[in-house]
Parts: structure tokens; C-alpha cells; sequence
């Protein structure tokens, strides 16, 4: 199976450092954001990646990361053109994970605790279908909060609810079958004008064909300085 991990965007919540640097190579403890979001794929035994980035950062990342050889891995680049939404970026990978694959996304400012080796596994057995995991939070409203039938299933996942119907969010991972490409040609930019990854996520949920999971450590995305601040603490081991 092969990963996309997505690191474009603009990192507009944490301007200025970002006009300088790509969010995905500013420093959390000791490495550049980008090499955790590797190295969980490499613990999960997923070595082929490929990286989508911003013009203007590719070469950065070339040059930090190479063939990947380095970090035992086999890289390959995309670029995205304009920042237009994770699920235009996650069109760009079309060619590379084929159209019979299942494969995993990665949101590159996503830093998990625990590896995702189990979760990566329990994806490779689902016959089709999208995998998600989740982590509740304090602050669902940032996140895309999953809505829940009787049985535990996700019915349907709202972006950004301004009134959360729970504490849960749905992380930036994802197990994707082929039918992703498909749902991503069938929608359109939100309110704030870009492809979401929880319209295709809707589109599996639809047709009942969402799974998910949970994850037991702790999860932070680094978007923001608050953020980037945490995961930085949590990663250089300073963390309570
Ligand atoms: O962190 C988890 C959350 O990520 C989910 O709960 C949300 O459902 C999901 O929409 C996403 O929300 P954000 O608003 O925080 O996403 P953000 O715009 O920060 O983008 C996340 C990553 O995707 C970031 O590392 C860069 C990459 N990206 C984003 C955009 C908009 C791209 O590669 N290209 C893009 O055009």
C-alpha cells in the first residue's frame, strides 16, 4: 500500500513564519514537521510516499528529503499549484496510487503519539470502503466532528460545526479505496472555497462504506502557534 502525505496550503494561521518556510518543514522538537508523518508510515511499513507540495516549497523538500533513501523510504513529488482544498491536493495522486489501490493519506501538520501500524493494518483488511480515526477533543469546532448512528457507525461528518454534536474530531489520516477519485470529480468548494476532505468522507459515509477507529495517544494538529507550541513540547519529550 502507498501513502500520500499532503504539505501544501498556505499555513496562514501561523504567519509570518510561513512566508518564510513551508508550515510541514518548520521545526517541532528536534526535526522538521515533515520527517514524523514519514517515519508513522515507515513504522506502518508503508515505504512508497508521495509528498504534495507548493511550488515554491518543493525544492525545500528535495532538498532536505531526497529519494527518501535517507529515512528508508522511496519518494516521490507532486506539485500543487494553488492551495484549493485538501481534496484538490489529494486529486494530484491520482496517477501515482493507480486506480485499483487502496492507500493512505496523511495531513502533514498531524503528529500522533502512538504508531499506526495497528490501524494501518485493521485498513489493509477492509475490503473497500474509507477508514478515519478519531480523538476526542476540547475543541471540536476546529475539526471535522463526526456524526454517530445507534450502532457506533458515522453517518455523516460536519466541517467546522459552530455547535458540535460531541467531542470527537476526525484526525488527519485516511484510508482510501479507488472510489475517492471519483467522489472528489463529484464535489464543490465549500464556504471558504476549497475541496474538503470531509465532503468525500460523506460521500463513503453515504453509501455506508465509512469506517473508523480511535486513537488511544495523544494527537495535535501543528496549524496553529498553540498548536505547533504543543506538539513542539511533545516532541522534544518536555511534555508533563
Ligand atoms: O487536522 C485535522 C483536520 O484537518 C480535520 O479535522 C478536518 O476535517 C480537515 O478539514 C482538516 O482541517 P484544517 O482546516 O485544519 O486543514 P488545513 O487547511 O490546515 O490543511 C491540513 C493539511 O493539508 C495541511 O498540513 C496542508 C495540507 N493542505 C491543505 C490545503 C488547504 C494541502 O496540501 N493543500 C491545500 O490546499
Amino acid at each position: 500500500m502507498k501513502a500520500v502525505i499532503l504539505a501544501g496550503g498556505t499555513g496562514s494561521r501561523l504567519m509570518p513564519l510561513t512566508k518564510l518556510l513551508n508550515k510541514h518543514l518548520l521545526p517541532v522538537g528536534r526535526l522538521p514537521m515533515i520527517s514524523y508523518g514519514i517515519d508513522k508510515m515507515k513504522e506502518a511499513g508503508v515505504t512508497d510516499i508521495l509528498i504534495v507540495t507548493s511550488r515554491q516549497a518543493a525544492g525545500a523538500f528535495i532538498h532536505y528529503l531526497g529519494s527518501g533513501a535517507e529515512s528508508g523510504v522511496s519518494l516521490t513529488y507532486r506539485i500543487q499549484e494553488e492551495a484549493g482544498g485538501i481534496a484538490q491536493a489529494l486529486e494530484l495522486a491520482r496517477p501515482y496510487v493507480g486506480d485499483d489501490e487502496k492507500f493512505i493519506v496523511l495531513l502533514g501538520d498531524n503528529l500522533f503519539e502512538e504508531a499506526l501500524t495497528s490501524h494501518v493494518d485493521a485498513f489493509r483488511r477492509q475490503p473497500e470502503g474509507a477508514m478515519v480515526l478519531l480523538k476526542q477533543v476540547p475543541d471540536p469546532e476546529r475539526y471535522g466532528v463526526p456524526k454517530f448512528d445507534e450502532a457506533g457507525e458515522i453517518v455523516r461528518i460536519e466541517e467546522k460545526p459552530t455547535q458540535p454534536d460531541n467531542n470527537w474530531c476526525v484526525t488527519g489520516i485516511y484510508g482510501f479505496d479507488r472510489h475517492a477519485f471519483e467522489f472528489i470529480a463529484g464535489i464543490e468548494p465549500s464556504q471558504r472555497g476549497e475541496l474538503e476532505i470531509t465532503d468525500v468522507n460523506n460521500a463513503y459515509a453515504a453509501r455506508g462504506l465509512l469506517r473508523h477507529g480511535k486513537l488511544q495517544g495523544w494527537w495535535t494538529d501543528a496549524g496553529t502557534f498553540e498548536s505547533l507550541r504543543e506538539a513542539s513540547m511533545r516532541l522534544s519529550g518536555d511534555a508533563p
